[in-house]
């Protein structure tokens, strides 16, 4: 990446030197940002660092305490991670997590090996000495564990706190040092009081002050951006989706006219929304919004193209060459906003390394992100205010900025939108009558007020048609496939239980006003092994 390309801000710890914060070293586990968020919901900032940090860069980052995740690998394997020595001469608190009690357990002197019985999910958990960790808990403890190594040699100055029937070490502590370690998951649910453990550790343990809110990251956020873009203009590609509309609140907030939002209209969004949205923005929240129509463009170019691949691709693509032709009509900028969100951005860590090579790796399952979303070699400097936030984070932002609830709780929508609804060739046709199918969709979700509990809900068309019988005729018609998830984030979800009569007055009254549709099924599968969307 050359400097004229896009840059990041670095780590966010630092400023916010007025709140007291947790460092979490991300040593791989699928757990690690639910440490995160487990403690954000303490309201204390915590943030997940790469587990090579250094001793001295974690002091410059000045948190209250350490806490060192699970992963993948076994400590005493040739190429497992760890982390910085001098971590422990820091004068810190440190929580370690399953790897992470391991890692710190070797590293000062004790002895893990592979455990004589493995145990994985529920164990009950014996505390033998409550300390500080598992102040106000009973002694007996639902826990989740995931391991297959022990400590079975203790550092000197510790001692074990907890046991299970398997593991004499489930939980140890120095508490001279502050140096605690459990074995189980204290950051999953099914740890019965995990989030207690974690409380103690962060409020009792380092002495976080409970203070760090929405309302705190909006002030910090704006004066950032203030600073960082001075007198200069930012340009946002506005989907209307929360993320985007909240950061185009946001900005306007912290620079008012020097934003400008432009939205281009693919083709491919819902039923009358191209509309509504620049309305809105425009009359309504007096925001810039430079409403570009490229759907002949995006629909000539799908001519044909069936495979779900290729046509991500060649929205992804054209997306960009409108996007670049169009900002500079409108341009120069000097920035470019973006709603990357956490997620995004720690996805690229250790958590992608192999167990067993210690290689990194990239499972590609669909090409997501790429798609409705821009290059990272545009010419522009990089605003993202979002780059520390989960998207539940975002939500509540969008409501501390006063964003209408009929943005902020919107249903996600992929960047490709309708067209990867429309299974095999994408057409005028085809849209208008999936759009109306999803109207309706949302319409009744909304009406048996089941909008914000299901993560989504849409109609899918089907390349297929099926015979019917309509009033003593033979149709042979389309079908609609109804696809309502719900989710906590979209990684897994589990289809949703719509009731009955939901689901009938969905089912009739698609076939009744959506002409050419004589079918309607509903989708039963949860996500692994499906996926929400069906392309
Ligand atoms: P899947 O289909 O992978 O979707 O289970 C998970 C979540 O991601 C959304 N999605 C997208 N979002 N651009 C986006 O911004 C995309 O290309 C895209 N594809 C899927 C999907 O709607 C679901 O919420």
């Amino acid at each position: 990446m050359t400097t004229a390309q896009t840059s990041r801000s670095s780590s966010n710890l630092k400023d916010n030197s007025l709140n007291d914060s947790i460092a979490i070293l991300d040593f791989g586990s699928q757990y690690s940002q639910l440490i995160a968020r487990r403690i954000r919901e303490l309201n204390v900032f915590s943030e997940l660092l790469h587990y090579s940090i250094s001793a001295e860069e974690l002091k410059r980052l000045n948190p209250r305490g350490i806490i060192l995740s699970g992963g993948p690998n076994s400590v005493y394997d040739k190429n497992a991670p760890k982390c910085d020595p001098d971590i422990w001469k820091l004068g810190l608190p440190v929580l370690g997590v399953c790897y992470g009690m391991q890692l710190m357990a070797q590293e000062l002197g004790g002895i893990v090996e592979p455990s004589k019985v493995r145990e994985f999910g529920r164990a009950m958990l014996t505390v033998i000495h409550h300390g500080l960790l598992f102040k106000g808990m009973d002694s007996s403890i639902d826990s989740w564990m995931s391991h297959g190594d022990s400590v079975v040699g203790l550092p000197s100055g510790f001692r074990a706190v907890a046991c299970t029937m398997d593991t004499p070490t489930a939980a140890v502590a120095d508490e001279e040092r502050g140096f605690y370690g459990v074995q189980f998951h204290p950051e999953v649910v099914h740890t019965k009081g995990g989030q207690n453990i974690i409380r103690n550790f962060v409020a009792d343990v380092a002495g976080c002050s409970q203070n760090w809110n929405m309302s705190m990251f909006l002030e910090s956020a704006i004066q950032e951006v203030r600073e960082r873009v001075g007198e200069k203009r930012v340009l946002l590609a506005l989907s209307g989706g929360v993320d985007s509309s909240t950061l185009a609140f946001l900005l306007h907030r912290a620079i008012g006219d020097q934003l400008s939002c432009m939205f281009i209209d693919q083709g491919f969004m819902r039923k009358n929304e191209p509309e509504w949205l620049v309305n809105k923005f425009a009359h309504e929240f007096h925001i810039n919004v430079q409403y570009v129509d490229a759907r002949s463009r995006f629909i000539n170019k799908l001519a044909g193209v069936i495979d779900p691949e290729d046509k991500r691709k060649v929205i992804g693509t054209e997306f960009i060459r409108v996007f670049e032709e169009e900002s500079k009509k409108l341009g120069p900028f000097d920035y470019l906003a973006q709603g990357t969100l956490y997620p995004d951005v720690i996805e690229s860590s250790v958590s992608t390394v192999d167990p067993a090579t210690g290689e990194r790796v990239a499972v590609k399952i669909k090409s997501h992100h790429n798609v409705g979303g821009l290059p990272k070699d545009l010419q522009f400097k990089l605003v993202e205010p979002f780059s520390k936030l989960f998207k539940d984070e975002v939500r509540r932002l969008a409501l501390e900025l006063e964003v209408p609830e009929g943005i902020r709780e919107r249903h996600p929508f992929p960047g490709p939108g309708l067209a990867i609804r429309v299974l095999g060739e994408v057409t005028p046709e085809r849209l208008n009558t999936l759009r109306d199918a999803d109207w309706i969709v949302r319409e009744e979700v909304k009406a048996h007020g089941l909008y914000k509990q299901v993560w989504q809900a849409f109609a899918v068309l089907l390349p297929t048609k099926s015979v019917g019988v309509m009033g003593d005729q033979r149709t042979y018609e389309n079908q609609v496939v109804i696809r309502a998830v719900t989710s906590e984030d979209g990684m897994t979800a589990d289809w949703a239980r719509l009731p009955y009569d939901l689901l009938d007055a969905i089912s009739r009254r698609i076939v009744n006003e959506v002409s050419g549709v004589n079918r309607v099924v509903y989708d039963i599968t949860s996500k692994p092994p499906a996926t929400i969307e069906w392309e």
